[in-house]
């Protein structure tokens, strides 16, 4: 899909915040430092749409772009990172909560995990809670340029298997240094958008 407007709309902690018009949805979770927000910028072909970094915890509320003023897409906090206080932790799952159980505009979210290890216990957490509110989730295994090609299979399998994916859920491997797996990727979340 080619976007020749993306815009960030709100930068959100509370349902007060989120946008009030009722464009599709398509979020993305994921670890801290995982590539979130590089996804979303190698899609749309822009290098800092959203923030990234280096350190993880970048991006600390959710992030709403609106594409094409067709859909937008959400950048939500990562989690799993250890430097993070008890009472942060709770802000950030209370605001998960939240926006994952009432958005009735959220079509689909992209999970993204490494692909260069197996999926960590906060994956598996996230990926159940996911699937609780009976979510459509597409796993997005990132920075596949990070490994060797014939460890591809592999990982894959692993991050089936550890998260415990469901038959319908679809797995893309990606890299958002090569941008390959990117037009597999349009094609899952044009699956979402009517
Ligand atoms: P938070 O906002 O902190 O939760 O992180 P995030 O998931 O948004 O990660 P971000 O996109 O900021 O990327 C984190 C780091 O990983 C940056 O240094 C990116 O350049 C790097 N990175 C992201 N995706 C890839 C990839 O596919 N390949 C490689 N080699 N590096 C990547
Ligand atoms: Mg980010």
């Amino acid at each position: 899909m080619k976007i020749n407007q993306a815009e960030l709309v709100i930068s959100a902690v509370s349902q007060k915040q989120y946008p009030k018009e009722s464009i599709p949805e398509i979020a993305l979770a994921g670890r801290s430092n995982v590539g979130k927000s590089s996804f979303i910028n190698k899609l749309i072909q822009r290098k800092a749409l959203a923030r990234t970094s280096s350190k993880p915890g970048k991006t600390q509320t959710l992030n709403f772009y609106k594409m094409n003023e067709s859909f937008l897409f959400v950048d939500v906090p990562g989690y799993g990172y250890a430097k993070v206080s008890k009472k942060e932790k709770e802000k950030w799952g209370k605001m998960m909560e939240e926006y994952f159980s009432t958005r009735e505009q959220l079509q689909m979210v992209m999970l993204i995990v490494d692909i260069r290890h197996d999926p960590s216990k906060d994956d598996v957490m996230m990926y159940d809670f996911l699937k609780h509110f009976d979510l459509p989730v597409t796993v997005v295994a990132t920075k596949l340029d990070k490994i060797k090609k014939g460890q591809k299979a592999k990982q894959l399998k692993r991050v089936m298997e550890v998260l415990g994916m469901e038959e319908q859920d679809q797995l893309i491997p990606f890299s958002a240094e090569t941008g390959e797996g990117k037009e597999v990727a349009w094609g899952a979340i044009k699956r979402y958008l009517s």
